[in-house]
């Protein structure tokens, strides 16, 4: 099915029917990326601005070539290079960067509902690859495309999502679409970095890191983001890693398989020992590779495309 609203700003109200498209058409992309030229012309003549506010690594190079293996032209913009520095607002940014005729705006911003208030100033349709700790949709729908290739189904799946859910974006995104799926979703993490009232999403709360593994079929394991311990919200990395890290140990000890995953980056040694994150039950690089074929095709659909990709080759 088509997709209901014109940007992507959240998975918070998209159903069921339309994240099994875009995991569908998301699949068909990711064979075309398999090609020995792994590019459509779907997406010529459209082009992309990418508006990073905020670090990063996977998102934006994954947007980029997202963009490129669809044809479409390109510009990256960076806050800390551009007239914002001289006091400009993000509206007259925006504004002005329309005025150059584009027909996606892809941002990522520390605050919450940035995207949003893009997708007011702007005719182009917007995705949001990341606003503070309210969403990051296209990483939760590759989380999910990585999990559909694991697992036999969403109904009755068990994910646990482990660490700083309070300020997660990642962790929203993800309960949304899996609650959207039919998955059942758990939490685990110290009770400081829990939001309040978390029950009323739908999920499971665990206190304790053995109980959570073991009821679990996934586990997305978050980055500590370790300027939160200066604000006191944990007492010490070295305590966060007894009582709620993956480590070696405590994965051994659980006798059986769980889908691992990680969205990135990783501090290794604090969230998850190395020997866990690299072992074979990890998926955290073929995330990062549906990542790509995700992003082409929410631009696709994004641009009217219909669903499962049924390929064009490049000339
Ligand atoms: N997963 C993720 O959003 O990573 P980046 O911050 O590197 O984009």
């Amino acid at each position: 099915m088509q997709l209901k609203s014109r940007h992507l700003l959240g998975l918070e109200g998209v159903t069921r029917e339309e994240i099994v498209s875009i995991l569908d058409t998301a699949d068909s992309f990711k064979k075309v990326l398999e090609r020995p030229i792994p590019k459509v012309p779907t997406l010529r003549g459209k082009t992309v601005v990418n508006l990073f506010f905020e670090a990063s690594t996977r998102t934006r190079f994954s947007f980029e070539l997202a963009e490129k293996r669809l044809s479409a032209d390109l510009i990256n913009f960076s806050a800390s290079t551009s007239s914002v520095l001289k006091g400009e607002t993000l509206r007259d940014t925006i504004q002005n960067i329309e005025a150059m005729r584009i027909d996606f705006v892809v941002i990522r911003h520390s605050a919450v509902g940035a995207a949003h208030y893009v997708s007011q100033c702007v005719d182009a349709a917007v995705i949001n690859a990341g606003d503070g700790a309210h969403e990051h949709p296209t990483q939760g729908l590759l989380d999910m495309m990585t999990m559909r290739e694991h697992v036999k189904q969403f109904k009755g799946l068990k994910v646990v999502i482990i660490g700083d859910i309070k300020h997660s974006r990642v962790a929203r995104s993800n309960i949304h679409g899996l609650k959207a799926m039919g998955a059942e979703v758990g939490i685990c993490g110290p009770a400081t970095l829990l939001p309040v009232e978390i029950e009323k999403m739908g999920v499971t709360v665990y206190s304790h890191i053995e109980d959570a593994m073991a009821e679990a079929d996934v586990i997305n394991v978050l980055r500590i983001q370790l300027e939160r311990q200066k604000k006191g919200l944990f007492p010490s990395i070295r305590e966060y890693r007894q009582l709620f890290g993956i480590t070696q140990e405590r994965y051994n000890r659980l006798g059986k398989n769980l889908v691992i995953m990680h969205p990135g980056p990783i501090n290794r040694g604090v969230e998850i020992d190395s020997e866990v994150a690299d072992c074979d039950a990890s998926v955290i690089l073929n995330q990062v590779t549906n990542g790509v074929a995700v992003r082409m095709a929410v631009l696709y659909l994004l641009s009217g495309g219909r669903p499962k990709f049924e390929g064009e080759d490049h000339e």
